[in-house]
């Protein structure tokens, strides 16, 4: 099978660029090569390379960044507009198309704990949501064959996430400056590996349709932060906060917790428990965040 990967050098697409690569042809140019924003190059390469899947982990994720005024038009074209044209060019080749969305596509207002499922209406709070929204939009009404895979609190070595922040928070930490982490902030940290493994199993089984694919469980972000510090063995104080004091631009849902009920329903749910995967995380690259935010905190 031949899969051309979008986003190949972010921190979903790398693992996705692994694991995949084992059994599969992977052609992953990068933004240079390929930029989805661009319907012209998005054509041209699809013709040349004639994918049966188009993989979709490219994105603008920077969710605060997407709230500036001059940065929305941005957000839009590269998450609303690309998989837009990367729909349109699967149907025009015959390719499927696998398309990554956000917990933020939700309002967060379900009381905690329950779960948001497959079906439950959409009501994002953030530009970033609303644009993810409407690449699921984009997607379902451009694409023949395609997959909707919604997950959420990524983390891994790669790109910005909250495991590595919080590391590089600790090891730069200014004397007096808390860290802190909020309480209200509900949702299941999931391993990018584990979702490239999901994501491999899902394309093997020609999947169709929207799913949720977060690692089981669920914690506050503060209960998150507290686990990696103790699993790392960093004796640093950490204080709970509010999420609307944590994140003053971009609006977040409070409750965050995606059900992975079609991939239940369908028998494919390979996602692990949020503990298990994240302790198995630090144990192999704990070192190796701790060194990259020592070498960064230096600089
Ligand atoms: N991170 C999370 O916690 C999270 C949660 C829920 C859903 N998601 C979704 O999961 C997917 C992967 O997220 P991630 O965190 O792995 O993202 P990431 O680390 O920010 O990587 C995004 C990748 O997209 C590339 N890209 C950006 N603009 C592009 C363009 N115009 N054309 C081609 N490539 C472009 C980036 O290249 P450059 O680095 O060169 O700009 C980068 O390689 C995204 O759809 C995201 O919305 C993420």
């Amino acid at each position: 099978m031949k899969i051309l990967l979008l986003g190949g050098k972010g921190m979903l697409g790398s693992e996705c660029r692994k694991v995949l690569g084992g059994d599969e042809e992977i052609v992953a140019p990068d933004k240079k090569e390929l930029d989805i924003t661009s319907w012209d190059k998005v054509i041209d390469r699809l013709q040349h390379i004639r994918p049966d899947v188009i993989l979709n982990c490219a994105a603008f994720t920077r969710v605060n960044t997407c709230e500036e005024h001059k940065m929305t038009f941005l957000c839009r074209k590269i998450n609303v507009e690309g998989p837009r044209n990367l729909a349109q060019g699967s149907a025009r080749f015959g390719s499927k198309i696998v398309h990554v969305s956000s917990d933020y596509v939700f309002g967060g207002d379900k009381a905690f704990p329950q779960p948001y499922f497959e079906d439950d209406p959409l009501d994002p709070l953030s530009e970033y949501g609303r644009a993810k929204m409407e690449s699921e939009m984009a997607v379902r009404e451009n694409a023949s064959d395609y997959m909707i895979i919604r997950t959420g609190w990524l983390y891994g070595m790669k790109g910005r996430n909250f495991v590595n922040s919080l590391v590089a928070d600790v090891v730069s930490k200014k004397k007096n400056k808390k860290i802190k982490a909020p309480e209200d902030h509900f949702g299941s940290p999931t391993w990018s590996y584990r979702l490239a493994l999901q994501i491999r199993e899902l394309i093997k089984a020609d999947a169709k349709g929207t799913v949720h694919a977060t690692a089981e469980g669920y914690c506050s972000l503060y209960e998150a932060a507290r686990f990696v510090l103790d699993e790392l063995k960093l004796k640093v104080p950490i204080e709970p906060c509010a999420l609307k004091e944590y994140h003053k631009k971009a609006k977040r849902p409070s409750n965050c917790i995606l059900e992975n009920r079609a991939l239940k329903k369908n028998a494919t749910n390979m996602m692990r428990n949020w503990q298990e995967d994240l302790s198995e995380f630090l144990e192999r690259s704990g070192e190796d965040l701790l060194k990259q935010a020592k070498d960064s905190a230096k600089r």
